[in-house]
């Protein structure tokens, strides 16, 4: 049966899920998005999710045309009515179509477009959770507004599809000497004398909600966990690697640029904040 999609207030096949060319996320990336999993029918860190949603949003001066509840409402209709057990939500909104192409806000009372979709992964068992995965470097070409997660992502496309092409399945952008954030990830590594390092929040990058929980599971557990930036260097000298995101959890870095991290296999800590996470993600599932 062809999926569902929301568009605007209506459910339709998302064949015939459209929106107009004028819309200003298609003319000018002028929208906010989020990607939130689904486990097992259920949603994954959703408050997060529309916590940064909420901000987001606000940053750029844009009003929901719904509430954050009415959201997660339709949010959980659509992982029902496409019976996703395993997934991801998308979510967009932009600032709507105007009559024409204006860069300046619409002054007329024109809202806002709001879309969802869902897609099928079984992120808990990705062959890439068990192999790891190997990544690239790029130069972080981005805006200096990172924080807020807009639907301008032609840096990462051609981040990611730089890594695609030499076989990695993703791209850490670097940015005076240190790593800012992967291409759709939060980036991490365990120092030799077992520090968990990751990036400090700020508008470098974007404050991942999987990274925002993984720190605070890890304190949890009085592993020591540092907010700093790290070089390729040091994630070369690293015990581990990691990423997280909403799409992949918590998944092993194995090598960068070609060159293994420790023996090139996903290490303890990974495994077990990986673990963690999960459990952590099917408790609190909404
Ligand atoms: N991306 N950094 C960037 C640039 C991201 O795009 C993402 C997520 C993250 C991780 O954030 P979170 O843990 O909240 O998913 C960090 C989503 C998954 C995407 O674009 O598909």
């Amino acid at each position: 049966m062809e999926q569902i999609a929301y568009v605007n207030g209506e459910y339709v096949p998302l064949s015939e899920a459209k929106v107009s060319v004028l819309d200003r996320g298609f003319l000018f990336a002028d929208g906010i998005y989020e990607v939130a999993a689904v486990l097992d029918g259920k949603l994954i860190d959703n408050e997060s999710h529309l916590a940064r949603l909420e901000r987001s949003v606000g940053e750029i001066k844009l009003r929901l045309p719904e509430s954050l509840a009415r959201i997660q409402e339709i949010q959980k209709e659509l992982v029902k009515r496409n019976n996703v057990e395993n997934g991801l939500v998308y979510l967009e909104v932009t600032r709507g179509a105007d009559t024409g192409r204006d860069f300046a806000f619409p002054k007329n009372d024109v809202k806002p477009t709001l879309i969802m979709f869902t897609s099928v992964k079984d992120i808990v068992n990705a062959a890439s959770a068990k192999s790891g995965i190997n990544v690239i470097t790029v130069p972080d070409i981005r805006w200096s507004r990172r924080d807020i997660k807009s639907v301008a992502l032609l840096a990462q496309v051609l981040a990611k599809q730089a890594a695609a092409e030499a076989g990695a399945g993703e791209a850490w952008m670097i940015e005076d000497g240190k790593v800012t954030e992967g291409g759709s990830s939060s980036c991490f590594i365990l120092t030799q004398d077992d520090v968990i390092v990751t990036r400090q929040n700020g508008s470098e990058i974007l404050p991942g909600c999987t990274r925002k929980a993984v720190v605070k599971l890890a304190e949890e557990r009085q592993l020591r966990v540092e907010e700093r930036a790290f070089s390729v260097d040091e994630a070369l000298a690293a015990k581990e690697a990691f990423i997280t995101s909403a799409s992949l959890f918590v998944q092993a870095v194995v090598s960068i640029d070609g060159k293994k991290v420790a023996d090139g296999k996903p290490g303890p800590m990974t495994n077990r904040l990986r673990e963690i996470y999960v459990d952590f993600a099917r408790a609190t599932a909404v």
